[in-house]
Parts: structure tokens; C-alpha cells; sequence
């Protein structure tokens, strides 16, 4: 029986992945976004599928429609980008969450939650376990997100124990591979789209602090996983992968493999920024046998094919590398200023 799923978010980076993967596995999929950080480009090459439906849409507002299964992804992930509308994000997880658990409850379906590694904060345990609690500021730049993806755990956890409903929550770790937002100023693509155009390749700190990358095939197999998992599976479950690298050999690594002449500069590092980030997946391994597979090298292949790609089509023609944090100059590609397009512009806000 071909299900009808929902993805709120599916025309972001993530979302866009899951809605392909949903589709070909024989699904009929209603993507909702409202293209504040997703962009159409990211499912031109689905819209000609008769299952694929896209509805533009904030879901801070109620949503009605009749679906088999709900993954709610929506809400910005990088930190330019949801730091640009604080109210807005905690809303989007936080308003957002209940309309969609409101939906979920009234068609009795299951609910998928992409929660974040950010909910365990600056970690003092590492590495992280689903039964860290965290350390987190709730009143930094960073809140809006760590503390609305608190927030939305909570209330999945209380419809579950109000609602009877069934829910999965899972904890995405930093995810990379095409797609990614050029200008989110997320170390991957920062690092790819800086190589590729011969700006300075920037390091914020020493570059000592660690961070795991898992390429977005991967997660999107734990995410269908979990949500397909037969047997009541609530999570919180952690999905990344475990192999740490220093930022300075992620650098190094990106140089390589472009072939870039960029050198490495170093910038204040911004506030709140962990200083180590490692997922324990043995929760992921053991439920859902599931654990990453493609090697970093491998994936930022991929990417960086992407990448390269996108700027020679000429679709990041009007790019300008924006990044609020300390220190950073704009970049220019071309020399142009940025324009309105879906890429460079948030969507109004109506309140
Ligand atoms: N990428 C990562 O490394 C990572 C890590 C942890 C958690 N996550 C979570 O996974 C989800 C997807 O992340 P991503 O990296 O694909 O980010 P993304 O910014 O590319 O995708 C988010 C999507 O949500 C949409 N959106 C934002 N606000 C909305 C609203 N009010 N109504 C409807 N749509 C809205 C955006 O337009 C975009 O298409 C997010 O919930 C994010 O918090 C991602």
C-alpha cells in the first residue's frame, strides 16, 4: 500500500533527501516548506513525480490534511540562519511542533521529530548519550534553537504520555553532502564553497575542536529506520557518526580534494560554540542496526562535486559567503551584491 507522508522541511537540505528516498521507495510524499532556507532547486527534479506534492506553507500556522505518516524537519539548522529571526526559530519548533503533534494526533499517525545534537549544549560528557541531559545556556544567541529543540523533545514526549501517540525522536548530529545551503556557514560547505572560488579557507579558534561528520545518505537511512522501526520506539535516538576529526583536518582535507590554492586563515571563535561533538550510537546500532557507512573522504567527494557543479551552472552567480559571526568578512562571487532570490532572502514573517 503506497503511504501519503508528510515532510515539513522537505525542501531543505535534509528534507530534500528524505522526500527522494521516500518517493523511490514507493511512497506518495506532500513536501511543506515555506523556502525560508530550502530552495526549489533542491526538488526541481522531483516535481514531475505524480506522488510529489509541494504545499508552501509556515507551519507556526495549523495545518489540515489527511496523511499516513508525519517527519517534521522544518526549521533553519545553521546558526547565520537561525540567528537571523530568533523568535522565529524558537516558534518554528516550538508552534511548530504542537501543529504538527496536533495533526498527528487528529489522523492518530505516527510523528517523526528531527531534534539536534545542540540539545546536549556544550557537552561535559563525551562522548554524548541519549541519557546526557546536557549543558546548555538558555539565555545565549544559540537558545533560540538548543532550547526550541528542547522544547519541541518535550512535547513529543508529552503527547506520547498524554496521547498514547506514537512518536520518534531522533537526534541529528552534523550532517554534510549535497544540498547543503552554500551560504550557511556551516564548517562542510563553508570550507567547499571557500576552496572552490580561492577565497582564504577560515577557522574559527585553533581549529582543534572536533566534530563528527555523517554524510546525508547515512542519516536518511536512520530516519527511515527509526520512523519504520515495527515496535513502539520512542528514542531519543542519537543519528551521526562517531569518528571524530579536528576542524584543521577537515580543512586540510577540503584543500586536497579541490585542489584549491586557499590558504587556512584563523578568527575568533563565536560564542557558545562547542568545543567537542561526538555522538555515542550504540542506542542506533543495537535498536535499529544502523551505523554510518560512507567514509568522510568519500562524501565530501560527492559534495564538492555538488558544489562545483552549482557554481559553474551559474546558480550561485549572485553569492555572497555571509557569516555573522566575529571578524568575518562577505565574500563576493563575481563581484555582485547579493540578490531576493529564494537562496538569499527569508521569507516574510506574518507576525
Ligand atoms: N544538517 C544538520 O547537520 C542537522 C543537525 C541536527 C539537526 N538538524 C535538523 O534537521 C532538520 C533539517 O535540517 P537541514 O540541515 O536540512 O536544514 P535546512 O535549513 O536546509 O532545512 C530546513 C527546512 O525547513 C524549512 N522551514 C524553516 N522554517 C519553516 C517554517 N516555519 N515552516 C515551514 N518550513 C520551514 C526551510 O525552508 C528548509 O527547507 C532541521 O530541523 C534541523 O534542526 C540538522
Amino acid at each position: 500500500m503506497r503511504k501519503r507522508i508528510l515532510v515539513t522541511g522537505g525542501s531543505g537540505f535534509i528534507g530534500s533527501h528524505l522526500c527522494e528516498r521516500l518517493l523511490e521507495e514507493g511512497n506518495e510524499v506532500v513536501c511543506v516548506d515555506n523556502f525560508f532556507t530550502g530552495t526549489k532547486y533542491n526538488i526541481k527534479h522531483l516535481l514531475d513525480d505524480t506522488f510529489f506534492e509541494v504545499i508552501r506553507h509556515d507551519i507556526c500556522f495549523p495545518l489540515y490534511l489527511e496523511v499516513d505518516e508525519i517527519y517534521n524537519l522544518a526549521c533553519p539548522a545553521s546558526p547565520i540562519h537561525y540567528q537571523h529571526d530568533p523568535v522565529q526559530t524558537t516558534k518554528v519548533n516550538v508552534l511548530g511542533a504542537i501543529n504538527m503533534l496536533g495533526l498527528a494526533k487528529r489522523l492518530k499517525v505516527k510523528i517523526f521529530q528531527a531534534s539536534t545534537s545542540e540539545v546536549y549544549g556544550n557537552p561535559d560528557v563525551h562522548p554524548q548519550k541519549e541519557e546526557y541531559w546536557g549543558n546548555v545556556n538558555p539565555i545565549g544567541p544559540r537558545s533560540c534553537y538548543d532550547e526550541g529543540k528542547r522544547c519541541a523533545e518535550t512535547l513529543f514526549f508529552d503527547y506520547h504520555r498524554q496521547h498514547d501517540m506514537d512518536i520518534r525522536v531522533a537526534r541529528i548530529f552534523n550532517t554534510y553532502g549535497p544540498r547543503m545551503h552554500p551560504k550557511d556557514g556551516r564548517v562542510v560547505s563553508n570550507f567547499i564553497v571557500q576552496a572552490l572560488i580561492g577565497n582564504p579557507i577560515t577557522i574559527y579558534g585553533d581549529g582543534m575542536q572536533t566534530r563528527s561528520f555523517c554524510y546525508v545518505d547515512d542519516l536518511v537511512n536512520g530516519i527511515i529506520g527509526l520512523m519504520n522501526y515495527p515496535e513502539m520506539f520512542t528514542g531519543p535516538v542519537n543519528l551521526g557518526n562517531p569518528v571524530e576529526k579536528t576542524i584543521y583536518e577537515l580543512a586540510e582535507m577540503v584543500v586536497e580534494l579541490t585542489g584549491s590554492k586557499s590558504e587556512i586563515v584563523f578568527k575568533p571563535l563565536p560564542t557558545d560554540d562547542p568545543v567537542r561533538r561526538r555522538p555515542d550510537i550504540n542506542l542506533a546500532k543495537k535498536k535499529l542496526d544502523w551505523a554510518p557507512e560512507v567514509e568522510l573522504e568519500t562524501g565530501l567527494r560527492a559534495t564538492i562535486e555538488y558544489f562545483d557543479e552549482f557554481l559553474r551552472s551559474g546558480k550561485g552567480k549572485d553569492l555572497v559567503l555571509t557569516d555573522s559571526r566575529p571578524g568575518h568578512k562577505r565574500a563576493r562571487v563575481n563581484g555582485k551584491k547579493r540578490t531576493g532570490s529564494d537562496m538569499s532572502k527569508p521569507a516574510s514573517r506574518a507576525n
